[in-house]
């Protein structure tokens, strides 16, 4: 069997995104473990970076530069307004090859604008529970990527989660759910939480067992096992208890406030 090609994969600015997306690689990803998959970083605070990458086995570099030199593919996780100033400089040491961009409001044209047509650019949007292996990431349909390289940050990153492709006008929309919806979420334990204290429980026992009903729930889902109503219907018997609560959260205009929520946080 022939084997796969070793890539090199350099992490441009390495925050919070930049590590918990090589983190969830690290720790989830076959091709990392197998050494297919090789990760290196770069960001100006030597130490932070340090810090960060070294117990994750990602190789630090002394610059953009050695980074983009080195690697065959570089992952752009810098700030919106960090993007030109780190790519300036690089280009010539990109061309030929591709870039994934995780950078939010940065789409394919603004890119090309920047880069010109010999790098490759592919946008995606993950959301922080990618460390775990649960997390989400949307990958624009729109991209400049060989159809095998796309086909490879498919695999890498269907380890981290669910891998969701969109036409690039949806990409706002789509991570007002996804991107932010681990803050609304994190609320929703938290008020559970608040919840069963109020009813006689501990609140690490009643945070542990919001959390993990959250995490069923969605398992219930992407398993495909029924239209989300249907599962709360099957939940809900004739003049049961979780009727009530559901007729409670309804008077309460629990769904007028999420999607309140994702219209204010698309806007
Ligand atoms: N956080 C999220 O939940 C999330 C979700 C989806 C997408 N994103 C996107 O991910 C990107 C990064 O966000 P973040 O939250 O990770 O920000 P962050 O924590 O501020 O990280 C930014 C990183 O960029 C580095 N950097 C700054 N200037 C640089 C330069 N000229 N060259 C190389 N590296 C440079 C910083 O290095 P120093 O620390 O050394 O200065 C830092 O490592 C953003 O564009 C954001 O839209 C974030």
């Amino acid at each position: 069997m022939e084997n796969k090609k070793t890539v090199r994969l350099g992490f441009l600015g390495f925050g919070a995104m930049g590590s918990v997306l090589a983190e969830g690689l690290a720790r989830f990803c076959p091709a990392v473990k197998k050494g297919e998959l090789l990760l290196s970083a770069y960001a100006p605070h030597a130490d932070k970076l340090k810090k960060r990458a070294e117990p994750l086995g990602v190789e630090v570099r002394a610059s953009a530069e050695e980074l983009a030199q080195s690697a065959d593919m570089l992952l752009l996780a810098v700030k919106p307004d960090q993007t030109e100033s780190a790519l300036k400089g690089i280009s010539a040491s990109l061309d030929g090859k591709a870039v994934i961009s995780v950078v939010n409001a940065w789409d394919l044209s603004m890119f090309r604008e920047l880069l010109g047509d010999g790098v490759r650019v592919q946008c995606a949007m993950p959301n922080t529970p990618v460390a775990v292996g649960s997390g989400t990431v949307i990958l624009a349909d729109e991209h400049s990527l060989r159809a095998d390289e796309r086909e490879e940050i498919e695999e890498w990153f269907s380890c981290l989660g669910a891998v969701v492709s969109l036409p690039g006008a949806k990409m706002r929309a789509a991570s007002a759910i996804s991107g932010c919806g681990p803050a609304f979420l994190y609320m929703v334990i938290e008020a559970l939480g608040d919840a069963g204290v109020k009813n006689g429980l501990k609140r690490q026992d009643a945070y542990r067992l919001a959390a993990a009903t959250l995490v069923g729930a969605g398992r219930m889902v992407l398993e495909g096992r029924g239209h989300p109503g249907e599962l709360k219907d099957a939940v809900c018997s004739p003049g049961g208890t979780t009727i009530r609560g559901v007729a409670a959260l309804e008077e309460a205009g629990m769904r007028a406030a999420f999607i309140r929520a994702v219209d204010a946080a698309g806007k």
